[in-house]
């Protein structure tokens, strides 16, 4: 007798309807493959876009402007990526963009030393396959021995961030670069897949 009280005091405070419970966010759910997949997609554009693949060809001389010419003037990779005896990258390239009011075509610049890969590890993005630029990428036999933290960590790297700032007359990478950071971010906690 009891318990059928207790039972029709319960259906009356529950106004007779199921007990609701409360929703249940994750803070940061673990991104699933095929978001991976997208993001690593919205990277990929952004690596092959002129203003970094220019300074990651798969030949001996940079590139330059939105159609990829070879670079003016001879100019080389070198054996250290930094140009040859005497036409050094950093002999024509400052510590920073020169001022707007110099013009066109004048040679950009970072605090940190204009140079491009060494030749023993080139880091190709002109012309690769989406899971070709994907794998060299996370392959730290040709990354330079980086793993997935320090290859997020030279993405705050001056080289990287000029892409967003290129000096004037050049266009700038088009997606932003927050949204660039946090495509890689939500590619490499999925796991960093490669595409088929
Ligand atoms: C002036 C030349 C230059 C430009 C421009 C440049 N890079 Fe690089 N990049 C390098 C060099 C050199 C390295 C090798 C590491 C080092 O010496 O700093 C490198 C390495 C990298 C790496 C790590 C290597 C890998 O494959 O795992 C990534 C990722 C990268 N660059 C992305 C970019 C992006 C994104 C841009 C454009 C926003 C860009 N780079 C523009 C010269 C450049
Ligand atoms: C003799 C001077 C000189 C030397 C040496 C030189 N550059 Fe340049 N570079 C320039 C000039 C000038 C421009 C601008 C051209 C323009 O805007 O039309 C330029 C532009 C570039 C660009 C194009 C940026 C873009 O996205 O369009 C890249 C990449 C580049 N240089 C890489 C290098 C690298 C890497 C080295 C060394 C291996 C180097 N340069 C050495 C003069 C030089």
């Amino acid at each position: 007798m009891r318990r059928v009280v207790a039972f029709a005091a319960l259906a009356v405070a529950c106004g007779g309807e199921e007990p609701k419970v409360p929703p249940q966010v994750p803070q940061r759910p673990v991104p699933v493959r095929s978001e991976g997949l997208a993001s690593f997609e919205t990277v990929r554009a952004v690596l092959q876009n002129p203003r970094c693949q220019n300074c990651h060809p798969g030949g001996a001389a940079p590139l330059q402007g939105d159609e990829g010419r070879l670079h003016a003037m001879n100019v080389l990779r070198g054996p250290t990526g930094h140009g040859m005896a005497g036409a050094e990258c950093t002999t024509c390239h400052g510590p920073g963009n020169p001022p707007s009011n110099y013009g066109f075509h004048i040679p950009p610049g970072v605090a940190d030393g204009w140079h491009m890969p060494k030749p023993e590890e080139k880091l190709v993005f002109v012309g690769l396959a989406p899971r070709a630029l994907c794998e060299q990428i996370k392959d730290p036999a040709r990354n330079g021995g980086k793993g997935m933290p320090a290859l997020r960590k030279h993405l705050d790297t001056p080289l990287v961030t000029w892409g967003w700032n290129p000096g004037f007359g050049r266009k700038p990478v088009p997606t932003p670069y927050a949204t660039f950071i946090s495509a890689w971010e939500t590619w490499a906690a999925s796991g960093a897949p490669c595409p088929d």
